[in-house]
């Protein structure tokens, strides 16, 4: 089983990252095989609107969406971690999402390989969870255009330095588990 990380923040290292690396640990537990795509490293332009896509021309755009895609269509399980920017994602993390259309036909179906599942992972300021809630349902919902299915989410606030993850010990271990499940 491949899983495959998503860390959209640009703080290398930081707490939606590290959230993230505690779910494919727990997941490498369990036998899968990991890999952690940190966003910013990649060359992701963002999507022009040009519609090519839907004309059955594929993405115009050459970058690093190809091999992302071609990534993601290998795994069997994505997690999906963003710090959280004014109540949803951070900027980083549209690009990346805007340009998944180009994976929907015109009828906005898709042969993108079906039954993987999505976790998400979000740590955030203060908010509390039940605020959080709506940033998780819009991940499951985008990704749900491509089939991916939901397979849990977690969430930690109060991670304002990079470091800050490391004070929920707790947390950590749930991050653990629900990799762990993730695998079953
Ligand atoms: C531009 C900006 C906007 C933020 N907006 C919010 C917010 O609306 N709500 C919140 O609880 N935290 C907010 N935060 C705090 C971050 O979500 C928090 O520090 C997060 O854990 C950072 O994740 P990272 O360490 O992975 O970068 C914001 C931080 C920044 C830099």
């Amino acid at each position: 089983m491949k899983i495959i990380g998503i860390a959209s923040s640009p703080r290398k290292g930081g707490n939606s990252q590290t959230l993230v690396e505690h779910v494919l640990s727990g997941a490498r537990e369990e036998g899968a095989e990991t890999e952690l795509i940190r966003l910013c490293e990649r060359n992701i332009q963002p999507c022009t609107g040009c519609n090519s896509c839907k004309s059955g021309n594929g993405c115009i755009i050459q970058d690093s969406m190809e091999d992302l895609c071609d990534t993601l269509a290998e795994a069997d399980v994505l997690v999906f971690g963003s710090p959280i920017y004014w109540s949803r994602l951070n900027a980083q993390a549209y690009p990346f999402i805007d340009r998944l259309y180009a994976l929907l036909k015109p009828d906005f179906s898709t042969d993108f390989p079906k039954g993987k599942k999505m976790a998400v992972a979000l740590t955030c300021g203060g908010m509390e969870e039940e605020q959080l809630n709506p940033v998780n349902d819009y991940l499951k919902f985008v990704f749900g255009f491509l089939g991916f299915t939901d397979a849990g989410f977690v969430c930690q606030n109060q991670c304002f330095l990079p470091d800050d993850l490391a004070k929920y010990p707790d947390k950590i271990k749930e991050a653990e588990q629900l990799g762990r499940t993730l695998v079953k």
